[in-house]
């Protein structure tokens, strides 16, 4: 009898780890007038929304690691543009997934939402605590490099910003001299990267003052950032040496999957566009072109600058944090070098805040289900923004930019994106089967063969990463885990709808 209870209770366990939400609920509580955002993005500023996230730390600084390699692995060389390729076309099929998504279920929480109703509650959650790894420690990377870059910058005015104050913990352990020389309070040296706390809190200030003034200053930034792109693009192709082109792959294709591997991160940021679904004036639409049209503008960017880039120099001398500017130096361009580091500068800005924006999204989404703490989901009463959460995320990630290195925190970033990308495309294949009928506004061609091939693409990309990511994201997902069960399973708004499921 103890047996067949203990069955019983197992069963009802396990089946609300995979109860569903429907779309029709997930789209009538995004439409409950306490927690509404405000419907004010048009398809303009969703594609800048989309360039804003994708152009920025990517293309700027980790490209010069994707071509020449690091301690960890082999670089692509000038073959990074094949490596563009391929990831981009990773990139392309789970895009056409995100915009099917994103038109039909137009609310913030992104893979969080979709796969809440397709996959279950458990999975829904482990993504939106995923997601944390893309958007909350995807920008501690993208700050510890704007920090690197801004001092850089100061230093062409001959301003030498102090050690102590821009540099993470690792760092900082490894030179000895940093932290002696550092003020001491109570013994202990105060080190931490503070110009990468500075840019978070600012960034933090203008999201929470609301969502159009947030756009306005993105598509500003845009502008800058790709007219510097676009001098890169033109003043490096007058130094290109076509010598530098060969070997053309001097790693082969374990170089190009590990230079695809990396340069992965300069992708991400298109489907960004999808947390701001519930502040779009038509999602069906406009949602699409945001996530497609940013993608294949960045992957057009993105070959011209490494065509240019890896032409200018030897492909093995490009493993530095500023391979752009460093490329315009080698030439004897410093004025050309200041301008690229200040353009560098705005792109990581941008990206900073689009990802500040998403994160607070998928928070938001995740408390009105129940899964966060309510006050996660209020909206400020002037604003209409999602106060707490865009704090709360803003405080997060400048804690860690505070501390934390570049490479280590862009690998996880990468491997909980990918993650994150195959279950938005498992989640397009089980919700069309489970509902064949459903009214579609964006479909994705050629399924199942679009996001199969999404999902087999990212497990590639996800091979091209160093083992110890695996752990660490193994390691995070255990967490999250153990956070579901004694959090989001008791206080899920779905379980208490449907109390006898457990
Ligand atoms: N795609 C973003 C960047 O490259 C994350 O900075």
């Amino acid at each position: 009898m103890l047996y067949c209870f203990f069955m019983a209770n197992l069963r009802g366990f396990t089946k609300s780890f995979f109860r569903t939400k429907k779309v029709e609920d997930i789209i009538k509580d995004s439409e409950d007038s306490k927690r509404r955002l405000k419907r004010v993005l048009g398809p303009f500023d969703l594609f800048m929304l989309g360039i804003g996230g994708i152009i920025g730390a990517g293309i700027f600084a980790l490209i010069g690691t994707a071509a020449a390699g690091d301690n960890l692995r082999s670089g692509a060389g000038p073959a990074l543009m094949l490596s563009i390729v391929l990831t981009s076309i990773a990139c392309l099929f789970c895009g056409l997934c995100y915009a099917e998504f994103a038109s039909t279920v137009p609310v913030s929480g992104s893979a969080y939402t979709y796969a809440y109703a397709s996959l279950g509650e458990l999975i829904a959650w482990i993504i939106g605590w995923d997601l944390l790894l893309e958007y909350a420690v995807g920008n501690i990377a993208v700050a510890v490099s704007w920090s690197g870059y801004f001092v850089e910058f100061l230093r062409t005015f001959s301003v030498e910003f102090p050690r102590y104050l821009a540099v993470d913990w690792v760092t900082a352990a490894k030179h000895p001299e940093i932290s002696a020389n550092a003020p001491h309070i109570f013994g202990v040296p105060i080190v931490f990267n503070f110009p990468a706390v500075f840019i978070v809190v600012f960034l933090t200030v203008i999201l929470t003052l609301g969502v159009k003034i947030s756009s306005r200053f993105n598509i500003t930034m845009v502008f800058i950032k790709l007219a510097v792109l676009f001098f890169f693009v033109v003043v490096g192709l007058f130094f290109i040496n076509p010598e530098n082109y060969k070997p053309f792959a001097p790693n082969g294709f374990m170089g190009i999957q590990s230079g695809a591997a990396i340069i992965f991160f300069a992708f991400i940021g298109f489907d960004a566009v999808s947390t701001a679904a519930e502040e779009t004036r038509n999602p069906k639409k406009d949602m699409p072109i945001g996530i497609l049209g940013s993608l294949g503008f960045a992957t057009l960017v993105y070959l011209l600058v490494t065509f240019v880039l890896t032409g200018m120099i030897p492909s093995k001398n490009l493993n530095t944090a500023e391979p752009l500017s460093v490329a315009m130096r080698v030439v004897n361009m410093n004025w050309a070098a200041g301008i690229v580091a200040f353009g560098s500068i705005v792109a990581h800005t941008a990206v900073l805040l689009v990802f500040q924006l998403g994160q607070p999204r998928i928070f938001f989404s995740m408390a009105r289900d129940g899964l966060l703490p309510s006050s996660f989901a209020k909206v400020h009463p002037k604003f209409k923004t999602p106060y707490i959460a865009t704090i709360i995320a803003g405080a997060f990630v400048a804690g860690g930019a505070a501390i934390s290195s570049l490479e280590e925190m862009a690998d996880l970033c990468n491997i909980g994106t990918l993650a994150a990308f195959v279950i938005v495309c498992l989640s397009v294949l089980i919700l069309r089967y489970k509902e064949p009928n459903r009214k579609i506004a964006f479909k994705t061609p050629f399924v199942p063969y679009v996001p199969i091939l999404g999902v087999i693409f990212c497990f590639y990309l996800i091979l091209g990463l160093p083992k110890l990511s695996y752990i660490r994201f193994g390691l995070w997902l255990l967490l999250g885990l153990l956070l579901y069960l004694f959090f989001g399973f008791r206080k899920s708004k779905l379980k208490r709808e449907v109390p006898n499921e457990t």
